[in-house]
């Protein structure tokens, strides 16, 4: 595997990302304490990330020396080519101007990192941001490409296997980054680029049966890709020792309970407790209107239930969940302070700390699309596999103010019927999330020779990458009206139909 060694940039993941893209296991770890993973993880080569710091100052982040005598290959990135330059005896200085955003570097040198991509005298483009530079290289180094602002772009000593560029490969802005990358991994590192989900499934469940030996395990499942892909994978490695619980708060879609329930009991025949806690939750959120009250509320009383049928199950010591990669990386922050909470998406947050139970997270390397390819290796539906992300919370913050049954009621069956159009429009997959939102408002309407007076129902679809940011999905308008004449003619309630049009920001994309 490649150990990433994580100096704070912002796009340090996306490394990870290509590596394994490229058929390659890696992980990552902070600066300081890389020598630790260093020793877990045997690694057959080094990558050390970027980050905002200045290698010219003294207390800023170093690299273990031992790692440049360990005769392993090594690909510096920005600060970490910086860092290499300057503890193998070049030097570095701070620039007045930096180069920030897209540059293009020309190709001095062949080098076994331009591997079929490119060849001398070439000009390429790469994203750059930097302020600092190398100014001299350290023995054995010698320039492969230079850009306008850094004559050492990338620079290599072969003999060694070093090399150092000064952009950054790993993101898309650098069109052959990819391409780079996995030519370290396989060509410089020799890695066969052979790491495959069906790898990950075997070692998982030797790894998962390691840690639980005969001891009783308790998954909670939501309806969501993380935890169904976690409890397929933990009742393959322990069979009924795995207990699944799960808590239905009535706040789902249409038909979804069920689907949980066929999927894991019959299809798996994974041992399950339905919960079916719909008039506790409905009763403690009558009359609550403010979004934070409600998804504090939802969030303790879902603890709360949770805590209660584990207890009733009785002897688990083991507690599973579907925590994924990017939640688990440590992120190396310098400069961020506490930031402004928008919404408290924390749902279950709580939960480890109150339970007092050992935790098995089998998808923590895992960043979401690996989860799905998993998925799909576990012979999970694509039903299952593909689904956009759906919150914790559920149909309660997609009413705004007072959630009732008759409310949730009326949002299902609208829901149903855009998400069905979408599907048969084949548009499910280029769509990150959508969903319909009932208004807790009535508008005038006339249907046959009736006035109507009934509440809005607004639709929302997003495309995104990561939910932080999103784009609106330019539904033709034949398709919007289908959906709106539909939703009215269907569910009795609603006799008026919007698209939401906003991006994020401003917006978010739940409308609480
Ligand atoms: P926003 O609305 O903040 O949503 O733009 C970003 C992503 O987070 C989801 N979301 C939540 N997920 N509990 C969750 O588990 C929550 O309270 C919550 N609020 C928003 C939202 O669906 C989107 O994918």
């Amino acid at each position: 595997c490649i150990l990433i060694v994580d100096f704070g940039s912002q796009v340090t993941q996306l490394i990870a990302r290509r590596v394994r893209e490229a058929g390659v296991y890696s992980e990552v770890a902070p600066f300081n304490r890389a020598a630790e993973a260093f020793e877990r993880l045997q690694p057959r080569g080094i990558i050390l990330s970027g980050g905002p710091d200045s290698v010219a100052r003294l207390d800023s982040p170093r690299v273990p020396q031992e790692f440049f005598e360990a005769g392993l290959p090594i690909l510096g990135i920005c600060y970490g080519q910086q860092l290499m330059c300057q503890q193998l005896g070049g030097s570095v200085t701070p620039h007045e101007s930096g180069e920030f955003g897209r540059a293009f570097i020309e190709v001095t040198k062949r080098s076994v990192l331009f591997d079929g991509m490119w060849a001398e005298g070439e000009r390429h483009q790469v994203w750059m941001s930097h302020g600092d530079r190398v100014d001299a290289l350290p023995p054995g180094f010698h320039p492969v490409a230079a850009s306008e602002g850094a004559p050492f772009a990338v620079t290599a000593d072969e003999d060694r296997r070093f090399y150092g560029v000064q952009f950054h490969p790993e993101v898309v802005h650098t069109p052959d980054g990819a391409k780079l990358i996995a030519n370290f991994a396989r060509h410089v590192c020799g890695l066969a680029g052979d790491w495959t989900m069906a790898e990950f499934r075997q070692a998982k469940i030797a790894e998962i049966r390691a840690q639980v030996g005969d001891g009783r395990v308790i998954c909670g499942l939501s309806g969501g890709v993380d935890s169904a892909v976690a409890a397929v994978l933990i009742h393959e490695a322990i069979g009924d020792q795995l207990t699944c619980v799960f808590v239905d708060h009535g706040l789902l879609r249409l038909g979804e309970a069920d689907q949980v329930v066929g999927l894991f009991r019959e299809h798996y025949g994974i041992p399950l407790v339905h919960v079916n806690v719909e008039t506790l939750f409905l009763n403690g959120l009558a009359g609550l209107t403010d979004p934070e009250a409600k998804r504090k509320f939802i969030g303790k009383t879902f603890i709360d239930v949770f805590e209660d049928q584990a207890n009733k199950i009785g002897g688990a010591k083991f507690l599973a969940q579907g925590t994924l990669y990017p939640d688990v990386i440590e992120s190396v922050s310098f400069t961020g302070g506490p930031s402004v909470t928008i919404k408290s998406h924390h749902n279950v947050g709580g939960l480890p700390e109150r339970m007092d139970m050992a935790l098995v997270e089998p998808l923590r390397e895992l960043f979401k699309d690996e989860v799905r390819a998993l998925g799909r290796e576990l012979g999970l539906p694509e039903l299952f596999v593909g689904r956009h992300p759906f919150p914790g919370p559920g149909l309660a913050i997609r009413i705004p103010g007072e959630v009732t049954k008759a409310r949730c009621d009326i949002l299902r069956k609208a829901d149903a019927v855009y998400l069905a159009e979408i599907r048969a429009a084949g548009l499910y997959d280029a769509i990150w999330q959508a969903f319909a939102v009932l208004l807790p408002v009535r508008t005038v309407g006339v249907m046959g020779d009736s006035r109507t007076y009934d509440y809005v129902c607004a639709l929302r679809a997003v495309t995104s990458t990561d939910g932080m940011t999103a784009d609106v999905y330019p539904f033709d308008a034949a398709f919007l009206s289908r959906v709106a004449t539909r939703i009215v003619n269907e569910v009795q309630g609603i006799n008026r139909v919007t698209y939401d049009y906003t991006s994020k920001p401003p917006g978010t994309i739940e409308w609480e």
